[in-house]
């Protein structure tokens, strides 16, 4: 009882302190962006002027990047804390609590990253970036096409761009690839970037349900997520444990959700780590002391249980990081089943 009650105040103060940081950040960033100004123009003019930042296949290994690293890491606290495994918590405390079976080494994972790099390489390759705050101009010269087409576009200041449609590179003997993308000049403020984050996790969570759903109910694109859900426990690792067209569905939504709002570049920057980040975490089959459903406010977010929930075969959890539409379904089912 006693080491119970010690938990359970550990946990909340670990809540309690992310709660305040996580406010604060947020809070100051929205309230106050002049704060923050300075640090993001220095910032801005560093990367704009990055080779590697400015490349076109940036995206695509920064993503690589950040899913090489959190997702070992939250890996290592698997192995590290079989206490606060969501499976073991049913098991009899003194069975040994074995590493789940599929879990696979690193070495044995190239053709996974391979995988996903092919697919995206080629899009990043053959499309022009658009990304909003960019003169059209700009984006014609990295898509090697004359700068003057901007005219026929334009009138007066505005042009008319639009960032949902693809555009394919003009290729020719000297630029025979997609090899750059044009990026704005100016920095975003930090309200700015912290409300573009909120609203492009809350677009992506909202249209990934969908898509999710239609996955689960769909004959046609059942066979998708199959993948998915074939495991014994659910393991960090299941998260990238996905269909090709699944997961290319699951980045063009990310892409769509940021677009649909034009964000700015160094807000695509940001959504990468944290929408990993979160994604890992409600694989992780870990019941987190920190987990981000006990930072938000009681109700908002799904976290790992409800998701560990869904993969062993349970009703609902087809929202990936909050609950709004998972119990709109839930009321609408209950409502129909009623009548
Ligand atoms: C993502 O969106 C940008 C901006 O519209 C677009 O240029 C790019 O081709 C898209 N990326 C992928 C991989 O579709
Ligand atoms: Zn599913």
């Amino acid at each position: 009882m006693a080491t119970i009650l010690v938990k359970y105040t550990m946990s909340n103060n670990h809540t309690i302190v992310l709660r305040f940081c996580l406010t604060t950040l947020i809070g100051s960033a929205i309230l106050l962006p002049t704060l923050y100004q300075p640090l993001l123009n220095s910032l801005w003019t560093f990367l704009k002027h990055n080779p590697a930042y400015q490349s076109s296949t940036f995206e695509t290994f920064w993503t690589v990047f950040c899913y090489a690293t959190i997702e070992p890491w939250v890996t290592y606290i698997f192995v590290q804390h079989p206490e606060w495994r969501l499976a073991a918590k049913h098991k009899k405390t003194d069975e040994p609590i074995r590493r789940p079976h599929g879990m696979r080494r690193p070495s044995r994972r190239l053709l996974e990253g391979l995988t996903y790099i092919a697919p995206l390489l080629l899009l990043d390759l053959t499309l022009i970036k658009k990304f909003a705050s960019v003169p059209l101009e700009a984006m014609l010269v990295s898509g090697n096409y004359d700068p003057a087409l901007a005219r026929s576009n334009c009138r007066g200041n505005t042009c008319q761009v639009n960032f949902l449609m693809p555009s394919v590179h003009n290729f020719t003997s000297s630029s025979p690839l997609q090899t750059h993308r044009a990026l704005p000049e100016a920095a975003p403020s930090s309200r700015r970037l912290a409300l573009e984050l909120i609203i492009s996790i809350i677009i992506y969570d909202a249209t990934f349900f969908a898509f999710h759903l239609a996955m689960h109910v769909l004959p046609g694109i059942r066979a998708w997520h199959a993948p998915h859900h074939t495991h014994a426990e659910i393991h960090p690792q299941i998260t990238n444990q996905l269909h090709i067209f699944e997961r290319l569905g699951l980045v063009l939504l990310a892409n769509f959700s940021l677009n649909i709002i034009k964000c700015h570049v160094l807000t695509r920057t940001l959504f990468v780590p944290l929408f990993v980040w979160l994604l890992v975490e409600i694989h992780s089959g870990l019941d987190l002391p920190w987990g981000y459903d006990k930072v938000l406010p009681t109700g908002w977010g799904g976290g790992a249980k409800k998701h560990a929930r869904h993969h062993a075969g349970g009703e609902g959890g087809l929202e990936p990081y909050f609950e709004w539409c998972d119990s709109v379904l839930n009321h609408s089912k209950a409502f129909l089943k009623g009548r």
